[in-house]
């Protein structure tokens, strides 16, 4: 079977990393435009840089979780294509193979000037020399708002092909994931929620398992695996 996956912060919430519309998501202390926008970056880029460090620091002390590994384990029973908007690298290190990153990752860095794209060190500075350019425009290579998603024509293809689409822990706020299950659902595709409660485009799906990830998930890749 082939089958689409889109994660979203509430898969690794039992991780221990924030989500973001929860009320103790990150984005409380700090306004959306200050740290996830081009504008906010080039406002203050100490901060930005700040915030996403902190963030980074996070993720590379989380440990996967069982959804995580469940979802590592259904690469190995279809044909699965596993979409994250997540920047943290929970489902690489519980051994996902080949995980699309639509918003980019913590793990990389991007001189703002050339495009060049590098390892990120565990803290980054806006004086941080490129290594191809040598200019001082580093920045975290993570999608900001009003910018266009990574790997969309790969992601709107695999939705098209999928005999079945799930969104696990995300609140269907922002698109283009949020349109997702829509575009599948006009293509025939079956689509199931996963999610602690109903997500903002809940009608878009035929089916809903509401709870923990760290349980529903395991649970749904074992209905799977007959
Ligand atoms: P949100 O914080 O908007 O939503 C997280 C969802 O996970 C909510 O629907 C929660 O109910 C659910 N949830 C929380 N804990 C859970 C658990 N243990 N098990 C299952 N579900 C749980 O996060 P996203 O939808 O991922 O974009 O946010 C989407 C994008 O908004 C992010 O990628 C980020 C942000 O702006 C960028 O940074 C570009």
């Amino acid at each position: 079977m082939r089958i689409t996956v889109l994660t979203g912060a509430g898969i690794s919430a039992e991780s221990g990393l924030a989500t973001f519309r929860a009320s103790d998501g990150l984005w409380e202390n700090h306004r959306i435009e200050d740290v996830a926008t081009p504008e906010g970056f080039a406002a203050d880029p100490v901060l930005v840089h700040r915030f996403y460090n902190m963030r980074r620091a996070a993720a590379a002390v989380a440990q996967p979780n069982a959804a995580h590994l469940a979802l590592a384990k259904l690469a190995g029973l279809h044909d699965l294509t596993l979409v994250t908007q997540n920047v943290d690298d929970l489902h690489e290190r519980a051994d996902s193979p080949d995980v699309i990153h639509m918003h980019g990752s913590l793990t990389g860095a991007l001189c703002a000037d050339c495009g060049h794209r590098w390892p990120a060190p565990a803290v980054m500075a806006p004086d941080d020399p490129c290594p191809a350019c040598t200019r001082p425009m580093t920045r975290p290579d993570i999608v900001w708002f009003g910018e266009m998603p990574y790997h969309m024509e790969r992601i709107w293809a695999a939705l098209e092909q999928a005999d079945l689409f799930a969104a696990i822990g995300t609140s269907g706020n922002v698109y283009p994931a949020a349109g997702f299950a829509q575009h599948a659902a006009r293509k025939g595709v079956d689509c199931v929620e996963l999610n602690l409660d109903a997500s903002a485009n809940a009608r878009d799906f035929r089916r809903r398992i509401l709870g923990p990830a760290s349980q529903t998930v395991p649970e749904w890749v074992a209905s799977l695996a007959g």
